[in-house]
This record gives structure tokens, sequence and C-alpha cells, in this order.
């Protein structure tokens, strides 16, 4: 008798890390349904996923915050875990509607927790973010270091982290993985996913991609007076496929974990801005032009990982390096800019 695949429900899975997630998992034999309200992300994913995969996922379109719809959706079938990446991540946006960061990422993560107690569905891999370390930690950050976010979506990540364990250490059973992502970059290598960000990227990479692409005229450096090499911002960039793998390797640890496991995922080293920009053009062959300007407010100098513990306890590694990371964000960058603006 032919045995059926694993059902995983993947929240956000037509977004950026998680259609690169939903690659991973459906090559490790999981069978996918997407949960996705599309608010940051199109139904075309979809197809590109499956063209990539060799497979099919089954996308529901609706929102985590809607009781009605997530009973319906756990009536349909049975899952064996939820990868949980919907959410809205951007900082400045949650500084100034911080109501709205509350309501979807935390009320929203409570009813899908809800949903899922009452289903009967235990196990879940949680997107947290770096962003929860305080500023006063000294990198590498452990998994211990002291948690103080700044904004309130560095608040609501620490909130939901919170929640879950709270609910997984009060209920027989459950089993929950934190994954406090470094700076997620790069795209497959396929060139057909990507980060697609509206309107004018905050984040380093998308907006040197388009720099390169010559549709803005030049990058801000935000501050060349840290203490660092070259005095600008150092980063763990780790390449989304990397990090991707990262949740197959999380989940198929789960039952073999403590109910509740933080990991970091990162590479465990660090690059200066101007590290990123001169790989970049390396990578593209074109110049990105730069000023230095004025620091951003809440930017710490340094901030890397200490990701031992993701290779001691689930064997992984981010092994793709800067060089990678900027070929495969250059490579869907052109890929990108070939499609209708629609897409
Ligand atoms: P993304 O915006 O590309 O993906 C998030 C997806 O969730 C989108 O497809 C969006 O439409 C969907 N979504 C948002 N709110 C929803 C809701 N209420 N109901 C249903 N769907 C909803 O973002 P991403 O970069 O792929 O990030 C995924 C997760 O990882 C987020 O939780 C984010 O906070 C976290 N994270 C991201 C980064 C990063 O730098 N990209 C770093 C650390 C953590
Ligand atoms: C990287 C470096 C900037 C843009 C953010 C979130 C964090 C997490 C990952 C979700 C810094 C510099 C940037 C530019 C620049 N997301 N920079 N000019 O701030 O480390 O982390 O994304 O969880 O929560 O805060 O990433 O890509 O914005 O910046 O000089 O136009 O590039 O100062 O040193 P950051 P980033």
């Amino acid at each position: 008798m032919p045995s059926i695949s694993p059902a995983i429900l993947v929240t956000g899975g037509t977004g950026y890390i998680g259609s690169h997630a939903c690659v991973e998992l459906l090559a490790a034999g999981y069978a996918i349904h997407v949960l996705d309200n599309l608010c940051n992300s199109r139904r075309s994913v979809q197809g590109r996923i499956e063209r990539i995969a060799g497979k099919a996922i089954t996308l529901h379109e609706g929102d985590i915050r809607d009781r009605a719809f997530l009973k319906d959706l756990f009536a349909v079938r049975r899952f064996d875990a939820v990868v949980h990446f919907a959410g809205l991540k951007a900082v400045g946006e949650s500084v100034e509607k911080p109501e709205l960061y509350f309501d979807n990422n935390v009320r929203g993560s409570g009813m899908l927790l809800a949903a899922m107690q009452e289903a009967g569905v235990r196990r879940m891999v949680f997107s947290s973010s770096a962003t929860v370390y305080g500023e006063t930690n000294t990198p590498p950050f452990t998994e211990d270091a002291a948690t103080g976010p700044v904004n309130p979506y560095g608040q609501n990540k620490l909130a939901v982290e919170q929640m879950l364990a709270d609910h997984a250490r009060r209920h027989e059973d459950w089993r929950v993985a934190l994954l406090r992502y470094f700076n997620p970059v790069g795209a497959h290598e396929s060139g057909l996913i990507g980060e697609d960000p509206n309107g004018i990227p905050n984040n380093l990479m998308p907006y040197v991609s388009l720099v390169a692409a010559g549709r803005l005229k030049e990058l801000s450096v935000f501050g060349n007076d840290f203490e660092t090499a070259d005095g600008t911002g150092v980063r763990d960039y780790v390449h989304v496929a990397d990090l991707a793998a990262g949740h197959v390797a999380a989940l198929n640890a789960l039952d073999r974990l403590p109910p509740v496991r933080i990991f970091n995922l990162g590479t465990g080293r660090g690059y200066s801005v101007l590290d990123v920009v001169k790989e970049f053009e390396r990578a593209s062959g074109r110049a990105v032009p730069y000023r230095i300007a004025p620091r951003r407010p809440g930017d710490v100098a340094v901030s890397y990982a200490d990701a031992a513990r993701a290779a001691r306890e689930l064997d992984w590694r981010a092994g793709r390096g800067l060089a990678t990371m900027c070929r495969d964000a250059w490579r869907w960058q052109q890929w990108r800019a070939a499609q209708p603006a629609e897409l």
C-alpha cells in the first residue's frame, strides 16, 4: 500500500521565506497546504513553487484571524504540523501602526494556536527573528542572550514566542520550535521565486539589487562610523534556501526535542554593508553606486549568530556563502524585471 505523505500547513507559504520552505518541504516528501491571505504575496507563486518542485500544493486563501475559515480548514484534513510564517514584517510600519501589527501578528497567532488545539494538531515551527535580542548583548548571540526588542514588530515576535512556549508547557504532547532568523537574503537558484517587496525596499539586499539593475540611483549606506572594520554595519546574512532547509530540519527533529526549543538560524559570520556592495558588484557585473548617509535609528553596529545549537541538535548548517546569496538575488532580480508588474 502506498504510504501517505504527512501533511503540513504552511501559513504565509506564498511569501518570501515560506515559498522557499514549501520547495524544501516538498523535496523532503511532505504534502503541502498553504494558508495565505495574499496581503504581501501573489497567487502566481503557487505555480512557480510547483514548477520548481515538480509537485502540486494546495492554496487556501484566507486569514489566520478568521475563526470560521480556520475551523473549516482544520476539518479538511489532519495536519501533521504547522509551519507558521504568516505575519507583517516591516519594522518602520510597525512603529506607525502598532495596533495593526499586534492584531495581525499576535492575535492572529493566538487564533491559529486555538484552532490547532481544537483540531488536535500539536506541532509547530515558528518564524521568529534575531530582532528579539536586546541591544546590550555582545555578538555572537546565543539563544540564551537577553531579549529586549526595541520596536513593535520585535515585541510581537517575542510575545508570540512566549505564548507558544506557555501553551506547549501547559498542554501535553506539544512540540514547538522557535526559529530566530538573522538576515535572510538571496533567492531560489532557479531565479523563479524570491523577495518581491512593494515599493522601495527597506532592507539592504533588495535595495542593492535595484541599484545594480539601474532602477534606483544609489544606495544610502546608513553610517560609516560604527566600531567595525570599515565603519559600516555588520550582519549575519543567510541564504533563504539554507533557511528553508532549517525548517525541514526543525520539523524532523521536533519529536526528539524538548517541548519548546529556540534555534538561531544564521551562518555565524558577519559581513559589512560595503562587503555586500562589493560582492554584489562582482556577482552582477554592474556598479552599485553609494553615498554615506546618517545612521538609521535603532541600528546596532554588529549582529551575528552563534549557530552551534542548530548544528548540534538539528544537524543544520548554512552552507551557502555571500557570493551565492548575491548571485541568486541577482538572478531573481533579472527574472522578475522581465515579468509584468502585476505578475
Ligand atoms: P512575507 O511578507 O514575504 O511573507 C509573509 C506572508 O504571510 C505573506 O505571503 C502574507 O501575504 C502572509 N500573511 C500576512 N498576514 C497574514 C494573515 N493575517 N493571514 C494569512 N496570511 C498572512 O515575509 P517573509 O520575509 O517571508 O517572512 C516570513 C516570516 O518570517 C514572517 O513572520 C517574518 O516576520 C519572519 N521573519 C522574516 C525575516 C526577514 O528578514 N524576511 C526575518 C526574521 C523573521
Ligand atoms: C542591513 C544593514 C543597515 C538598507 C531587518 C529587521 C530585522 C529582520 C531582518 C525581520 C544594516 C544597512 C540597509 C539601506 C543600509 N527582519 N542598510 N542602507 O536592519 O539588520 O534587519 O531585517 O525579522 O528585524 O530589522 O536588515 O537589510 O535593513 O539592514 O546601509 O538602504 O544594511 O543599516 O547595517 P536589519 P537591513
